[in-house]
């Protein structure tokens, strides 16, 4: 099997260009945030705190999440449930990031993950996909940008979804995030020695979806 590993902070595009390259190579996309989500989502809807480490890994037990694939489309079930939609919001972004520093919960989605790459050949992106999920990828990809550029672009998809939203606010919270997920003791967000580093704050998304496919077929050959 093959994979392409593609970790970077908040808002980098990542998602956008690692489907357009799983469309290319004929990968399957494995987006690891909405794992971590639908677990984060299933802490807010019990009111368990995400400084409570002991109540997030007691209420682990009771988490099941699983991926199915709709029209090519990933879509994450949690206990079932198809949540998809309700992991997208400025609430659940921040539970994300201050739940997926516990151990508990990394390990609970670290075996799906490498699961999926052991069937499939995979492009999968987080944060910690080249560092530890699958050290052996084909190819990683440490992709970027500034943090204005990324603030620029979530702001720009809330309003497009008709979400009101506040861009400095959106800005503080990529920052938090990011501080927080590279900080972490956990599986930090970090650039792997052997990835390639994409700063893609001037590069439109053809530009980025381009410079991978050519990267990963160039280390085919
Ligand atoms: O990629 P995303 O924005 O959907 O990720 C949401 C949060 O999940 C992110 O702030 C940190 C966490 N995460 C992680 O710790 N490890 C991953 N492989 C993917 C996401």
């Amino acid at each position: 099997m093959h994979s392409i590993a593609i970790d970077g902070p908040a808002g980098a595009g990542k998602s956008t260009i690692a489907k357009r390259v799983a469309k290319e190579l004929g990968f399957i996309y494995v987006d690891t945030g909405a794992m971590y989500r639908a677990m984060a989502l299933y802490f807010l809807r019990h009111g368990i705190s995400g400084e409570d480490e002991e109540g997030v890994s007691e209420a682990c037990d009771a988490i099941a999440v699983s991926l199915e694939y709709e029209n090519g489309e990933q879509q994450v079930l949690l206990n079932g449930e198809n949540v998809n939609a309700l992991i997208r919001t400025e609430e659940v972004s921040m539970m994300t990031s201050d739940t997926s520093k516990y151990r508990v919960v990394r390990e609970k989605l670290l075996s799906l993950q490498r699961e999926l790459a052991k069937k499939k050949d995979v492009i999968m992106d987080g944060r910690d996909i080249g560092t530890c999920v699958l050290p052996e990828a084909d190819l990683k990809v440490y992709l970027t940008a500034s943090s204005s550029e990324r603030a620029r672009r979530r702001y720009k998809e809330l309003q497009e979804k008709g979400t009101v939203c506040d861009f400095e606010k959106i800005e503080q919270d990529i920052i938090a995030r990011d501080e927080q997920d590279m900080n972490r003791e956990v599986s930090p967000l970090r650039q792997a020695e052997d990835a390639v580093l994409v700063d893609a704050s001037d590069m439109a998304i053809e530009e980025v979806t381009e410079k991978i496919v050519t990267l990963y077929q160039d280390r085919q050959l």
